[in-house]
């Protein structure tokens, strides 16, 4: 906790901690709903050496879209622990070169082949749990996936995932010591992938990106790793919080459920008002020069937390929002960003989501959360779910 600086007034002062934002009754969703709805629409907290957070949904998109004020240097709060990931933590014009370079990684011939393998896998393991009868979510089938999906991605060996299993998700908390462990064992594991393919290449992602060229040059050593980073990091406990709150939601409304089950053309439009429902990241921009922002006097240098999933939790964008309709109208959210960063890897987590949404009602006819059981959540850079003990009932 810091001490506030000269520029802020005391009325736009709250003492709001963003790994601590669960409600007395467990629901973090209405924790950050609560927070929009009390304004201040952005205030001031001196948490995590001190940051501007801003709760309104106009202001969460206006601050993406305008890279002139408000930059992607530092996207994480407590800011120093993620390393430097290209192009997420570059503005235009510069991002623009090197977010073309990632765009052919996810064509859709590209996603086609890893969605095969990806469902193949759910399949699998969805069978093992419905014959088991039980399942911790996080850890049996959520955390799993989009592991499976990088390494189809880079056409690396399908060994790796307990290594990267192992990794953990500590990167998602900057706050934590141990985040920085983290980090460092994804980065010496994309290393060593990295000297292979320079030696041996292939016509993967990872050596296209090595052999890439940006204005008649070839990328440098860093960039190459912080690319390549970038694509393991930014899908791994995105995918599997999303699918976590989408289980856990499902294990709580069996109405909801039986309508997947009843009506499978349902998917598509139950995955994206999923995704709106249960957004996850809360990421921040560097105020890039002192000025005023809605009479808010904001200094060079100050962080702002855009929490994402309260934009489409807006009344503002959506009627009823904490309702989950399926059959909403173009459900909108921002929970793949709204800006010039707006993520590149969204088709392929929504296919992700579809196939469990297609693939585990087939096999499971009800779920609920185990006996005696209680989910763990938490909030931070991600919104993320700690453990979900399920009970399966198999449909056969
Ligand atoms: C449910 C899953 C996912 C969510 C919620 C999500 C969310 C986001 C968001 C909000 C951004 C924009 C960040 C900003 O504006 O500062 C972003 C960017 C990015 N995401 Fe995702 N993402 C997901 C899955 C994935 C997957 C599966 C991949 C790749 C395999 C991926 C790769 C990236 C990359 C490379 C960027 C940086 C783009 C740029 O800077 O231009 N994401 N993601």
């Amino acid at each position: 906790v810091s001490t506030t600086p000269p520029h802020i007034p005391t009325a736009l002062v709250r003492d709001f901690d963003m790994s601590n934002c669960t409600r007395a009754d467990g629901d973090i969703y209405e924790f950050w709903k609560d927070l929009q709805n009390t304004g201040p629409a952005v205030f001031w907290t001196p948490r995590y050496g001190g940051h501007w957070v801003a709760t309104q949904s106009a202001d969460i998109r206006a601050m993406q879209q305008d890279t002139t004020h408000f930059s992607n240097a530092e996207i994480a709060i407590p800011t120093g622990v993620q390393p430097t990931l290209v192009p997420l933590n570059l503005d235009p014009p510069a991002h623009g070169a090197y977010r073309r370079l990632l765009n052919p990684f996810f064509a859709p011939k590209a996603l086609a082949r890893i969605e095969e393998r990806a469902r193949a896998q759910a399949i699998g393991l969805i069978e093992q749990l419905s014959a088991r009868g039980e399942c911790e979510f996080v850890g049996d089938f959520a955390g799993i996936m989009p592991i499976v999906v990088f390494l189809s991605m880079m056409e690396l060996p399908q060994d790796d995932l307990p290594y990267l299993r192992a990794c953990g998700h500590d990167i998602i908390k900057p706050h934590l010591p141990a985040a920085i462990v983290a980090w460092e064992n994804l980065q010496s594991y994309i290393r060593k992938w990295i000297e292979i393919r320079r030696r041996d290449p292939g016509s993967d992602p990872l050596s296209a990106t090595i052999h890439a060229q940006i204005d008649g040059r070839r990328l440098t050593d860093q960039e190459v790793l912080s690319m390549c980073l970038l694509l393991l990091a930014g899908g791994l406990d995105s995918v599997a919080s999303t699918l976590s709150f989408i289980a856990h939601f499902l294990a709580t409304h069996p109405e909801h459920y039986r309508q997947l089950r009843e009506d499978p053309s349902l998917v598509a439009a139950a995955g994206n008002e999923l995704v709106r429902r249960f957004g996850t990241s809360n990421l921040a921009r560097v105020v890039r020069e002192d000025m005023e922002y809605r009479g808010v006097r904001f200094k060079a240098g100050d962080m702002v937390l855009l929490p994402f999933p309260l934009y489409g939790l807006d009344e503002a964008i959506a009627d009823n929002p904490m309702e989950v309709d399926f059959r909403r109208s173009s459900p909108r959210h921002s929970t793949f960003g709204l800006g010039p960063h707006t993520c590149p890897g969204r088709l392929l987590a929504q296919r992700e989501i579809a196939i469990f949404l297609e693939e585990w009602p087939r096999r499971i006819s009800s779920m609920s959360l185990a006996e005696g059981t209680v989910p763990r959540f938490s909030t931070g850079f991600i919104n993320s779910v700690e453990n979900l003990r399920l009970s399966l009932r198999s449909s056969q």
